[in-house]
């Protein structure tokens, strides 16, 4: 089985698809990651992301693969630097460039083979699993979405401003959902959730419940 989370910035997704997993014993694949990883590989390797000949070469000495901890990139669990703010906001960016896309889209579809899976990210449910078993949709006001950005930034130590960090979310949302390559969207056959006003632990255990409804 397979199962499709989307959902816009700091919607929840991460937290929520990787408990589903958990609860259900499935492989948790987070797609945001593997954004996140090119785009600060290619970063430290001093490419634009504009240039497609070098993103191209860089892409070809790109390898993803999965443990039990996570995604692997180059042989290399993925560490806590792509969780800056900064590299929030150049995966937004590299998410714009079609190349970039369906590279990736094609190393996700490998991942999602690899058996009951929970797939999160902006267009599992459209374009890279268009076929997935279960197909959520998550959202939240950008203002919850920002309160709780602030709340896990200054849980790992990391001070932000609500109004920054609201800023930033906005402009990724109209980064993913105005990019004329798979732009943000709920499939037409997804669930939509709107999480504004609920616990995760009821987000959790409502897409526990369809799953094993659809098993
Ligand atoms: O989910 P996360 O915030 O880690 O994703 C980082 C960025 O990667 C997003 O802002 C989005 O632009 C991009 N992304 C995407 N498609 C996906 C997953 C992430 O465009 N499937």
């Amino acid at each position: 089985m397979r199962i499709a989370i989307d959902g816009p910035a700091a919607s929840g997704k991460s937290t929520v698809a990787r408990l589903v997993a958990e609860k259900l014993d499935f492989v948790y694949i987070d797609t945001g990651a593997m954004y996140r990883a090119l785009a600060l590989k290619a970063k430290k390797a001093g490419i634009s992301f504009s240039n497609a000949d070098e993103m191209a070469e860089l892409m070809s000495h790109t390898y993803f693969s999965l443990s039990d901890s996570g995604i692997i990139l180059d042989g290399s669990p993925l560490g806590d630097e792509i969780r800056t703010r900064e590299v929030s906001l150049l995966s937004s960016d590299i998410a714009k460039y079609s190349y970039v896309r369906d590279f990736l889209t094609e190393q996700q579809r490998t991942l999602s083979k690899q058996g009951n899976v929970v797939m999160e990210g902006r267009d599992i449910g459209t374009v890279v699993i268009p076929e997935a078993e279960l197909k959520i949709f998550l959202t939240a006001s950008a203002g919850e979405r920002a309160r709780r950005r602030v709340k896990q930034l200054k849980s790992s130590g990391v001070e932000a401003t609500y109004d920054e960090i609201l800023a930033e979310i906005e402009r990724r949302d109209l980064n993913d959902s105005t990019r004329s390559v798979a732009p943000l969207k709920a499939a037409s056959d997804a669930i939509i959730l709107d999480t504004t006003g609920m616990s995760i632990e009821e987000v959790v255990s409502r897409i526990v419940s369809l799953a094993e409804k659809r098993q």
